[in-house]
């Protein structure tokens, strides 16, 4: 049988039976009829909906002029651009569903449509906030518990990252983040995000991940975790983040996850032996962190991991990666609040990686995103 089948190994193997056929073939066949449109479905009933849902919240940014004005026009070609790189991700995500890299069932959505439409309501209330910040241009505003949890945390990370109402310090923050952030890529940030499974999958052979350990840098809210976990139902996982509140958040979120462990900590000085983990990933970390803080957060990384061990990092797309989305990448700090933002963008994951000791990096782009891959 695959590793993750839509169908019963039950009803498998009574039609394999019945007709005949290779037990094996008969589900990855299965599997890839069904998986593949599935996902293609869900990808585009995602974006049509966070799309529609960015409507009325730009539109109240405008009003309450927290709004911004492009600096210049995109390119000609950006729609273009933009339509071809999303569908590529689509197509290379329902593509992973159908070879059972990942199964079907993170198609499902993680909230009801009841909790769905509270927090939208919930965020649009919150844009008044946020807007209020932009127009005063204050990213560094925290209220009641935040503030003192702030207090104990690193001066670089003391902000309103987005603008966002507490920054990350707070769960009220963290129940809104990832809607907002499905807003912004308009429904393909988990897309993006499961980039981080078929490197580990190559790397570790296909396996469930027995005896297997992995850790999460900047897990926030828990979701690349998530994915991993059903990729590798068998590795112990241990979630990292600076934030208490997100932390809190991912272990509400994962609690069906029996393997997962959560860690308060700082990825540029973690509190781990040498070598103990097999695999270390990140999503949408790297970008958030002065140039100082990546280099640090790669060497320490490399310190944790076991020699011929793996590091996975997912993030934003940088300066060339595909020069038709360059221009994104210059609107996006003027609208959010993401300081080291522009270092990012022009100082090349790949070389900070080698100058840290790891071996050759490769590098894949998803749309928005880049994912590169280097072993220890
Ligand atoms: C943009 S969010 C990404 C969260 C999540 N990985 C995702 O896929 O959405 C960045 C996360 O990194 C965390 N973070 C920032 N600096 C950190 C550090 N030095 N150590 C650990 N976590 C950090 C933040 O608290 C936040 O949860």
């Amino acid at each position: 049988m695959r590793e993750f089948s839509l169908i019963p190994d039950r009803v498998q193997e009574g039609l394999s039976d019945w007709l005949d056929v290779d037990a094996q073939q008969l589900s990855a066949r299965l599997n890839e009829w069904v998986a593949r449109p599935l996902a293609l479905g869900v990808a585009g009933a995602r974006s049509g909906l966070f799309l529609a849902e960015s409507i009325p919240l730009l539109a109240l940014q405008r009003v309450l002029g927290g709004g911004y004005q492009v600096s210049k026009p995109p390119p000609a070609d950006a729609r273009e651009a933009v339509l071809r790189e999303v569908r590529a991700l689509a197509q290379r995500d329902a593509e992973h569903f159908a070879r059972g890299l990942y199964p079907v069932s993170l198609l499902a959505p993680t909230s009801s449509a009841r909790q769905h439409v509270t927090r939208y309501l919930r965020l649009l209330a919150d844009s008044v906030r946020v807007a209020a910040r932009k127009r005063a241009r204050k990213p560094r505003e925290f209220r009641g518990e935040a503030t003192r949890l702030a207090e104990e945390l690193p001066d670089y990370y003391r902000r309103n990252f987005h603008f966002q109402t507490d920054g990350y310090l707070s769960e009220a923050s963290a129940d809104l983040y990832e809607h907002q952030v499905e807003i912004l890529f308009r429904g393909l940030a988990d897309a993006m995000r499961r980039s981080v499974i078929p490197p580990l999958k190559a790397h570790f052979d296909n396996s469930r991940g027995r005896g297997l350990r992995f850790l999460e840098l900047g897990a926030g809210c828990g979701t690349a975790s998530r994915f991993v976990a059903h990729a590798f139902p068998d590795a112990n996982i241990t979630c990292l983040d600076l934030s208490h509140p997100y932390l809190n958040t991912a272990r509400r979120r994962l609690a069906d996850c029996s393997r997962v462990a959560f860690l308060q900590g700082d990825a540029t000085d973690l509190d781990l032996r040498d070598e103990r983990f097999d695999a270390v990933y990140s999503v949408f970390l790297f970008h958030e962190l002065p140039l100082a803080q990546r280099r640090r957060a790669l060497a320490e990384a490399r310190r944790v991991l076991k020699p011929g061990g793996i590091h996975v990092l997912v993030d934003s797309l940088q300066e060339g990666d595909v020069p038709a989305l360059d221009w994104a990448l210059e609107e996006f700090p003027r609208e959010f609040h993401e300081p080291y933002f522009r270092n990012y963008v022009r100082t090349p994951l790949e070389a900070l990686i080698a100058d840290a000791g790891f071996e050759s990096p490769q590098t894949s782009t998803h749309f928005l995103s880049k994912t590169v891959v280097a072993t220890r």
